[in-house]
């Protein structure tokens, strides 16, 4: 089906409204349409922005479960790159973790989120599912009604209503499901303190294991996303402005952070792509409201530091999707009361390991008595990571796991 064949659609109806179409929107369409549920998808931007918007690319072995048990895995069989291994960069040397053989651990499949993004799309539009691109959900009204309405507007003023039974907010942390909630909802929100320059160099990888260096002069990160791009993060100042560092800059200080001299020097190329991510994290508690579910980033933002990001958003989607079409299809609402209190837990666990991982990879600032002790106990979790097994296993199991 066309996008123009679906804008004229007569029906402004849809037994689930989906609003946003990333990992976590995509996922909970394909399986509602699969499993024979009317719905529509509401996206704000434009198709080719979608396709090609690059974020993460670490897929947990479980989420690869998840996307095998629907059909919708074949692309990243094809095309993705299995990946088990750790590095650890300190000023104590080197040591690597193949958490595939540690713990609970499993490896995870490296795959571009866009590539992922544009398979749901094809195989969404392929079984016929209704989608709407440039067209910005602005309000949700009545959730806590039998009908809730979607109000929308598309890119050139137009603007349209959809009536609904539920409403999936995967719209991430800025869209209209979070403006939707009522004052009383818990956002529990925390800033780790940390900045990120992110970069995406068009650049082999320049090992064959995911790179942390924890160094004085900040955390530097090597991620490989395809055999000619890599993804890399240097530690910077809050309110660096991304376009202050040249290439050549970033590249001496990769190599300085990462230890080229011991290890040797990084594959350079052009840097594609660069922003500053300022660390942070939330949580809305409940994350239902009424016919409103929040699922993925409007779910909880998660820091990038132990790639969690896009492995929730699939989790919860599938845990919806089972749960809306248990209650429209078999009128069983039991699924739909227990799936906030279902995903919180996982996204707790996320959030802590996820925190711990930014204590593990980055120096406190300054060099008072303070900033001298967070250091030393840095040190020593890294040192209990290198050499104690029962420490790794528990890492291994967490990395993967949620
Ligand atoms: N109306 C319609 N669409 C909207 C609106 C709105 N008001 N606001 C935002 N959107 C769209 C965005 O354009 C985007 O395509 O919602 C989509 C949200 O997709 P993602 O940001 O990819 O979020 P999600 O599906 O929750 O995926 C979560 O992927 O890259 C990781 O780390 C990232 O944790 C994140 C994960």
């Amino acid at each position: 089906m066309t996008d123009s064949q679906n804008e004229q659609g007569d029906d402004r109806t849809a037994d689930v409204v989906i609003l946003g179409a990333g990992p976590a929107g995509l996922v909970l369409g394909n399986i509602l349409l699969a499993n024979g549920i009317d719905c529509v998808v509401l996206e704000r931007a434009e198709r080719t922005h979608v396709q090609q918007r690059a974020r993460a690319g670490f897929l947990a072995a479980h989420t690869v479960r998840i996307l095998e048990r629907h059909g919708l895995a074949a692309g990243l069989h094809r095309r993705g790159q299995t990946h088990d291994t750790c590095e650890f960069r300190t000023q104590d040397g080197r040591f690597q973790l193949t958490y595939s053989a540690l713990g609970q651990g499993e490896p995870h499949t490296v795959y571009p989120q866009q590539d992922l993004v544009c398979d749901l799309l094809t195989h969404y539009q392929e079984a016929g599912g209704r989608i709407s691109f440039a067209t910005e959900a602005v309000a949700v009204l009545d959730a806590h009604s039998h009908r809730p309405v979607v109000t929308a507007r598309k890119a050139d003023g137009r603007s349209s209503r959809w009536q609904a039974r539920y409403v999936a907010g995967c719209d991430g942390r800025h869209g209209a499901a979070r403006r939707a909630l009522p004052p009383a909802t818990v956002r529990h929100r925390l800033d780790h303190q940390v900045s990120w320059l992110g970069l995406l160099a068009e650049a082999p990888p320049s090992l064959d294991a995911v790179g942390y260096a924890v160094h004085h002069r900040g955390f530097a990160g090597h991620m490989a996303r395809t055999s000619t791009i890599t993804r890399y993060y240097l530690q910077c100042d809050r309110g660096t402005p991304a376009q202050s560092w040249s290439e050549e800059r970033i590249w001496d200080e990769l190599d300085l952070r990462m230890g080229a001299k011991a290890y040797g020097p990084l594959q350079r190329g052009a840097i594609l792509e660069r922003s500053v991510v300022d660390l942070e994290s939330d949580v809305i508690e409940p994350l239902r409201h009424g016919a409103l579910f929040l699922a993925g980033d409007a779910a909880a933002l998660i820091s990038p530091s132990a790639a969690k990001g896009a492995n929730l958003a699939v989790l919860e989607a599938e845990i919806l999707a089972q749960a809306l079409t248990d209650d429209l299809l078999h009128g069983v609402g039991e699924g739909l009361d227990a799936y906030s209190p279902r995903c919180l837990t996982h996204i707790w666990r996320a959030q802590e390991f996820s925190r711990w991982m930014i204590g593990l990879l980055h120096s406190p600032p300054g060099n008072d008595s303070q900033a001298s002790f967070l250091n030393s106990l840095q040190r020593s979790r890294l040192s209990s990571l290198r050499t104690s097994r029962s420490q790794q296993d528990w890492f291994a199991t967490h990395y993967v796991g949620l």
